[in-house]
């Protein structure tokens, strides 16, 4: 075993390669809320936006296989963690009271396992309908003379089955959640925490985490909404 292999699977090179992975999807989804906040504007800025992106073409192709890496290690790495700790405690306390401020032990933190796995599930979903537009149809628009898929009819339409709001308003809540834990562990994983900043650290993470669930939440329910009044008039 090199030496590089030996560090990765231990103990430690796995906390670290969870924090890494995580603080990179952490960045990866604040990207794509400021991109998916332009829905807010209308459907040719959203529209061109995602044309443009479109339109980067190999060097997307690197980034999309690059981000599929990192959410596979992630998940991965974040099963063999859970696994881990559950053989070292086999038996789950009945009654689960937070150990409070010092040791930072929340209901998030305890079911990473259990929203991480929820939140797999909805992007494999996600990224089925949305990116490869599975079951949806293919829409086209022209904005300033350019021909280009019409994402946005897409996102609209889909927006307007109240079951569909109401699960992705569930599922940002649990991102979220995940976040909430998520955000301050990885930066502490990475061993960039003493003591000192730690307190700060993990405000700062509880409200990234809020601001990345409600913004993506406002999405489809602004939508719905939109729907609702634009039908009505
Ligand atoms: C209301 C919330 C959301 C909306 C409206 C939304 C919208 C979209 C849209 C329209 C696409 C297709 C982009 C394209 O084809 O150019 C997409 C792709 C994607 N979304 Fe979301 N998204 C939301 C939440 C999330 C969340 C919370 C995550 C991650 C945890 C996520 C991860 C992804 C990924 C990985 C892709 C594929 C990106 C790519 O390959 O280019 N999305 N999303």
């Amino acid at each position: 075993m090199s030496k590089l292999t030996a560090v990765l699977t231990s103990q430690v090179g796995r906390k670290l390669l969870t924090g890494l992975t995580g603080l990179g999807l952490t960045f990866f989804v604040i990207g794509h809320l400021l991109g998916n906040l332009q829905l807010l504007i209308g459907a040719d800025k959203f529209n061109k936006y995602a044309h443009n992106l479109e339109s980067l073409g190999p060097i997307l192709w690197v980034i999309e296989i690059a981000l599929v890496a990192v959410f596979a290690i992630h998940a991965v790495i974040g099963v063999s963690i859970y696994k881990k700790k559950k053989k070292a405690r086999p038996v789950e306390y009945n009654v689960y009271n937070s150990a409070g401020k010092p040791s930072y032990q929340t209901s998030s933190s305890k079911s990473m396992i259990v929203t991480g796995t929820i939140l797999l599930v909805f992007l494999i979903m996600h990224v089925a309908t949305l990116k490869f537009g599975i079951g949806l149809p293919h829409y086209t628009t022209v904005v300033d003379g350019v021909e280009m898929k019409d994402l946005y009819r897409n996102v609209y339409e889909i927006f307007q089955n109240p079951l569909i709001v109401a699960l992705y308003v569930s599922v940002m809540i649990l991102l979220g959640l995940h976040l909430r834990h998520g955000v301050w562990s990885s930066v502490q994983s990475l061993g960039a925490l003493n003591t000192k900043y730690r307190p700060t650290v993990y405000t700062l993470g509880v409200v990234l985490a809020v601001a990345l669930a409600i913004g993506f939440l406002v999405l489809p329910v602004w939508l719905y909404i939109y729907g609702i009044t634009k039908g009505a008039m």
